[in-house]
């Protein structure tokens, strides 16, 4: 059996796999490298930044399954693999504290300036006025998509004491009470309501510019939001244009809508809300913990081989 795996996951389930596979690690491939020799391969294992398209999956005539080191599986046409007979597995319960986790990290850090303030100090700068930010404390913080990683954001913000209000059209209001959370069914009234937007939702025709210069516009001037889901829920266009205009107070951004791949030769990054002061981002950081990737590594290894050995699996 061979397995391709063109992005970073952790040595502890590349050892597992290992023990029953050829496992390429191969990093450095370009899309044209990938097409070539996907149909040598078995099995595909993948993070984000590889777009495992219709193309691709036609032309991996020996893939069994495609493995995704983590949740989102936006990247993956599930449609395509299955019409092929290619199993697609993920890991959906190894990364969902550190993603909530990094979401709490990038609203304090919004709220109180922290990556303004540091690289001010770095230069030498003593400005305490400059920076003054805002409470959690009272305020009103909406959590769009109450699954997995939502509800653990909603649970700890509730420990800030804040009014916690929630949109997810698939969950159910007993649920929303059981986590003491107000539902919420229109876009527009979480606009009017929230003075901070935490955004959980999965990547979806449906989800794709849910917050757009429309809901901007119905926002309270004193709005934060921070994305930590995906790249494009939160419109890059409408979002840069209500931050410079001081429509709303500040955004934290964890994903961008084009993302490169980690160490591609020549690859840097560069986005017009990178200019901008009043938002703070990371490079897509939300899974990157130790722990997180320990579990994923071990969890998409022992999937993977399940499928591979025809063993029961959760399949996406
Ligand atoms: C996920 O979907 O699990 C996260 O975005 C993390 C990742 O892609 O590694």
């Amino acid at each position: 059996m061979r397995i391709l795996v063109p992005e970073k996951i952790e040595e502890n389930g590349l050892e597992i796999l290992k023990q029953k596979a050829d496992v390429d690690v191969r990093l450095d491939l370009t899309r044209e490298q990938l097409l070539e020799c996907i149909d040598q391969y078995d099995a595909l294992i993948v993070r984000s930044a590889t777009k495992v398209d219709a193309e691709l999956i036609s032309r991996g005539i020996n893939l069994k399954v495609i493995g995704r080191a983590g949740t989102g599986v936006d990247n993956i046409d599930v449609d395509a693999a299955t019409e092929r007979g290619i199993i697609v597995v993920n890991t959906p319960d190894s990364n969902n504290m550190s993603a909530a986790e990094h979401s709490i990290a990038l609203l304090l850090a919004l709220c109180r300036n922290i990556p303004q303030a540091y690289m001010s100090l770095k230069a030498g700068k003593w400005e305490r006025s400059k920076f003054k930010g805002v409470e959690l404390y009272d305020k009103t913080v909406a959590v769009l998509g109450l699954g997995r990683i939502g509800s653990l954001v909603a649970s700890r913000l509730k420990a800030f004491g804040m009014n916690v209000i929630g949109y997810d059209p698939y969950i159910p209001q007993e649920r929303f009470d059981s986590m003491g959370v107000e539902k919420v069914d229109s876009i527009n009234e979480i606009m009017q309501r929230a003075d901070f937007i935490t955004v959980h939702l999965p990547k979806t025709n449906e989800t794709m510019g849910i917050i757009s210069k429309k809901e901007f516009d119905m926002a309270k001037k004193e709005l934060r939001i921070v994305n930590c889901a995906r790249g494009g829920i939160v419109d890059e266009n409408a979002l840069y244009e209500a931050l410079k205009a001081k429509r709303i107070a500040g955004a934290a951004i964890d994903v961008f809508t084009n993302e490169p791949k980690e160490g591609a030769a020549g690859e840097g990054f560069s986005h017009p809300l990178l200019e901008l002061d009043n938002i703070v981002f990371t490079p897509h950081l939300g899974a990157s913990t130790v722990e997180a990737q320990r579990n994923v590594g071990l969890a998409i290894a022992q999937q993977v081989l399940n499928a591979l050995e025809g063993n029961v699996v959760e399949a996406v």
